[in-house]
């Protein structure tokens, strides 16, 4: 869990300007920073360094993040000049309509969102638990112990994008691979582009198929709203990139981080494994995506017009980095926030943003957890790490939060 010094932080330590991303090396692996909390409790709006060394807003509230990321004054479009970018870009490697501001973003989302409905995706339950189901019992006649991380955390939630989307699943190995790369803060511009464009050929390439072949799946729609003049091709495809990547990766992370989670908390994980009541298992999943917050690099917005918020201004063209991890542990939302408690409401948590870049996929997430989170430990009941919590090799370097590999045994 070390975290080499970067230049910016150098430079803010002089300024007296905290960096951003913070170092959470000596704290907990699931809490924010120690810096982050402390920082809420002092300073709530302020400037941080980022990697470029500019100094974006800070946001650290949970109420002052729902009202600014719910203000139309406040663009998504990573375009726009001042827009704090998590890292370095060409401009090249934007996905779809999660960076771009209405009507441009609502026109597509639109075009996906019945996909994505709470009872469309309810009805995918006996499906997921059969995938979930079936993965386990490969998991147990395999070897023990095993990467959970390869063998269950990234499986399920990809069989399940892949046959909603319509990808071939034998292609994960390629679109894991290139996904978790986009995503790789600490990877060069070329190799983040290069990742990108190999995501779009291939989503291009199978939209191609599908014009030729349409099957009942959402990238087959999306195609006939190509053949429609509804949608350009290219759009068509970024929105398969953004979809089949923000599919699997953030979930996946959920998965494994979780496991890691409850078993730190064996209180906890007994009262899941004691359950069946469907509302207990929902709340213990809210709670486990407030608690951990995998994205955890902070959403990211510039201020299109001089908006008051706390007692200061926000510039027109001014940056605002909102790091929700830590508005999920503001004490005047939840009490005694770093604590697991998996019997609290945690449902104003804002793991899965707020405003109108809500989370889309939220319904098919909270159904995965929800499954996964109620067969696992049950089926498993002996399940242990098989190396130390602190010892784990934490994502600190990527936009999603997890761990790389997830050694375990039973
Ligand atoms: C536990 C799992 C998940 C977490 C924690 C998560 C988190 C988030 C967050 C925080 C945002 C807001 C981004 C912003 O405001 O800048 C978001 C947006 C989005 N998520 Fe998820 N997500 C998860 C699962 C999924 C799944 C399964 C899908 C399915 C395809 C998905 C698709 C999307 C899309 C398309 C957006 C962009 C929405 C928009 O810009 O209108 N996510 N997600």
């Amino acid at each position: 869990m070390t975290i080499t010094s970067n230049p910016a932080e150098d430079r803010a330590a002089d300024s007296g300007i905290l960096s951003f991303p913070m170092d959470r090396a000596a704290g907990c692996p699931f809490d924010p920073p120690p810096r982050l909390q402390a920082q809420q409790q002092e300073e709530p709006l302020s400037r941080v360094r980022i990697w470029d060394g500019s100094t974006p807003w800070f946001v650290t509230r949970h109420a002052d993040q729902r009202a600014l990321l719910g203000d139309p004054r406040v663009s998504a479009d990573a375009t726009r000049p001042g827009y704090p970018r998590s890292a370095p870009s060409n401009g090249r490697n934007n996905i779809s309509f999660i960076l771009m501001d209405d009507p441009e973003h609502a026109r597509l989302r639109r075009m996906v969102t019945g996909s994505f409905a709470v009872k469309r995706v309810q009805a995918m339950r006996p499906a997921v638990q059969k995938i979930v189901d079936d993965l386990i019992e490969e998991m147990l006649a395999g070897p023990n112990p095993v990467d959970l991380v390869q063998a269950f955390a990234l499986p399920v939630p990809s069989l399940v994008i892949c046959e909603l989307l319509g990808v071939p699943y034998d292609d994960h190995d390629f679109f894991q691979r290139n996904s978790s790369a986009l995503v790789k803060q600490s990877l060069s511009v070329e190799e983040r582009t290069a990742a990108h464009g190999a995501l779009l050929t291939y989503l291009d390439d199978l939209m191609g198929e599908k014009l030729a072949h349409p099957a009942d799946d959402l990238l087959s729609s999306l195609v006939t709203r190509v053949k429609d003049g509804e949608l350009s091709r290219n759009e068509a495809a970024q929105m398969g990139v953004l979809l089949l990547l923000a599919g699997h990766e953030t979930t996946a992370n959920m998965i494994a981080l979780g496991t890691v989670a409850l078993l730190e908390h064996p209180d906890q994980l007994a009262r899941l494994r004691d359950t069946d009541d469907p509302k207990a298992i929902a709340a213990a999943v809210e709670e486990l995506l407030r608690y951990l917050n995998v994205t955890h690099s902070g959403r990211r917005r510039v201020a299109l017009e001089d908006i008051e918020v706390a007692g200061e201004v926000i510039r027109a063209g001014e940056g605002i980095v909102f790091p929700n991890e830590i508005a999920n542990r503001d004490a005047e939302v939840f009490t005694d926030p770093d604590h697991l408690d998996l019997g609290r409401d945690a449902r104003r948590h804002v793991a899965f943003g707020f405003g109108v870049h809500q989370c889309l996929g939220q319904p098919l997430a909270r159904l995965e957890l929800q499954v996964v989170y109620s067969t696992l430990y049950r089926r498993v009941p002996t399940l242990r790490l098989a190396t130390e919590a602190e010892k784990l090799p934490y994502k600190h370097d990527g936009a999603v939060y997890g761990v790389y590999e997830l050694p375990v045994a039973w």
